[in-house]
């Protein structure tokens, strides 16, 4: 499973990138108004920033206004992803998009119904948003376990990027159900790497190296 990061940061995209295991961002215009930058240049920094696939969301409703928009969005850099939401506009769009050769990520995607419509179309990804799902007293994990067996079942090609994770264990569940891309807001990405018994052991490995280079400065072994 690919990690992507869900942000328009550029500082955050840098601190995860160093880490090797970023192949991926997704933005989506909450987090593009959240750096209250010009979205344009942000956007093209960020794809800038990225070894992978960056997705820019579409923000129009209309098919043709969608369709331009992801036509635009699909110029700002030669990894841009047109995000387009799961409506019958969203997927007309998407279509004509994906006929022009331009890869989509169908986005606000809720169930396995709406996922196997994406595939349908020859989207490259599909993004089911498991917290907003949880936030709603339904079960985000069972709706992309269900996706996930789905598309295994039927061989679509379409990527399963699980999105709207909000904890280390969303993203472990993720790798169960077999989804191809997790992303993930920058805090969730350093949760994966910390666990107590790592730092108190960390801890204790360095202050006996420690102790032994003083006790051999002092002449004591
Ligand atoms: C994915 O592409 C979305 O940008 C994102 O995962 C939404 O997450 P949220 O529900 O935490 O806003």
């Amino acid at each position: 499973m690919k990690l992507f990061l869900d942000t328009a940061n550029l500082d955050e995209i840098r601190a995860i990138k160093k880490w090797g295991v970023l192949s991926g961002v997704t933005t989506n215009p909450s987090l593009l108004a959240k750096e209250g930058k010009d979205w344009e240049l942000q956007m093209k920094e960020v794809c800038a920033e990225v070894d992978g696939d960056v997705s820019l969301e579409t923000t129009s409703e209309d098919a043709d206004e969608i369709f331009e928009e992801g036509v635009k969005l699909a110029s700002v850099a030669p990894n841009a992803v047109v995000k387009v939401a799961m409506t019958p506009a969203g997927l007309e769009a998407g279509t004509r998009l994906v006929g022009q050769g331009i890869p989509i990520n169908v986005t606000l995607t809720f169930s396995p119904a709406q996922a196997i419509l994406a595939a349908e179309i020859g989207a490259r990804y599909v993004s089911p948003f498991l917290g907003r799902l949880d936030d709603i007293a339904a079960d985000g994990m069972h709706v992309l376990n269900e996706i996930c067996d789905i598309f295994d079942i039927q061989g679509y090609e379409t990527r399963v990027l699980a999105s709207s994770l909000r904890h280390p264990m969303h993203v472990v569940e993720a790798a169960r159900a077999g989804a191809d891309v997790a992303t993930m807001p920058y805090d969730v990405f350093t949760k994966l790497v910390k666990h107590p018994l790592t730092e108190s052991g960390l801890e204790k490995f360095l202050s006996d190296w420690k102790k032994l280079q003083q006790e051999l400065k002092e002449g004591a072994h």
